[in-house]
């Protein structure tokens, strides 16, 4: 699904207007994942989780997050691992946004990836795209955000590797409703209520090794879990709470049954 220039100015002309009315400097992230943030939604506890799952396999962990986008979770993953890198296909995004294109970035599609890393990162594969199997070639460790039912190609069973662990955390969609029905919509209080229990979290996190490396990842994650922290955030994530997307919080919905954040090891 490319984007066009034309496409792309569209889009920033609404993200400007709605820049103009947003309550909070934080909306945008949830409502305009390509230009202000990404599509799945995080905390400071997922990047982390998975750095704790890269410096398993390595101490100075090479890393790559492939269709980094403009690089919004590659920024904070840096700062923990300040060598990481990012590979995204369309520098149109950079220069749309007026973005400088920061040198950790390259420009190049993830069927050209040349090296091996130790862990490469891949987020929400969009739907028609499959780079499973150049990512697959270049690494032990994968791990993959999807969104259920639209970016399903992302999973990594059939390229011989185990899935360790997985979670669940809200897309940007997910966030963008209750938005909508919470801050810019007149509606009753009930109706809004009712909306609520409704809320969905669609977006899966999937942690895959090669069988050798395997459990060092889920003693990784484990180990990391034991000292989570969820105050320990980013400003942004206050959104998520005041949505109704809370740190291990249940929801009504029964497609998404497990807790939010809850790691369950596979
Ligand atoms: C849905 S966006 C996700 C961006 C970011 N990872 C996130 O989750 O917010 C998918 C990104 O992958 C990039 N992309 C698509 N096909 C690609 C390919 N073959 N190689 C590298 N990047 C690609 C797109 O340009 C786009 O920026």
């Amino acid at each position: 699904m490319p984007f066009f220039t034309q496409d792309l100015r569209n889009a920033i002309k609404s993200l400007e207007q709605y820049r103009a009315r947003a309550i909070s400097p934080h909306h945008e992230r949830y409502s305009f994942p390509f230009f202000s943030g990404t599509y799945f939604s995080y905390r400071k506890i997922d990047v982390r989780r998975v750095v704790s799952i890269a410096t398993a396999v390595n101490k100075s962990p090479s890393y790559l997050d492939v269709g980094c986008g403009y690089g919004d979770f590659l920024k904070r993953v840096r700062e923990l691992l300040p060598g990481a890198e990012g590979m995204e296909r369309d520098a149109s995004i950079f220069y749309s946004l007026g973005i400088e294109k920061q040198d950790y970035i390259v420009i190049s599609d993830a069927h050209w990836i040349d090296k091996r890393y130790d862990v490469i990162f891949v987020a929400w594969m969009e739907p028609g795209q499959d780079y499973r199997d150049p990512i697959a070639k270049s690494t032990d460790v994968i791990i993959t955000t999807l969104d259920q039912g639209i970016s399903l190609s992302a999973e990594f069973d059939g390229h011989g590797f185990d899935c360790v662990a997985h979670w669940r955390t809200p897309s940007w969609e997910d966030v963008n409703i209750e938005i909508m029905n919470k801050f810019y919509t007149k509606m009753s209080g009930d109706k809004r209520a009712e909306l609520a229990r409704m809320r969905g979290a669609h977006n899966l996190w999937y942690a895959y090794a090669r069988p050798h490396v395997a459990v060092r990842v889920k003693n990784a994650l484990q180990a990391q879990l034991a000292q989570e922290d969820p105050r320990d955030r980013y400003d942004f994530e206050s959104v998520l709470d005041e949505c109704g997307f809370g740190y291990l919080q249940k929801l009504e919905n029964p497609a998404a049954s497990e807790p939010l954040w809850q790691v369950n090891f596979d």
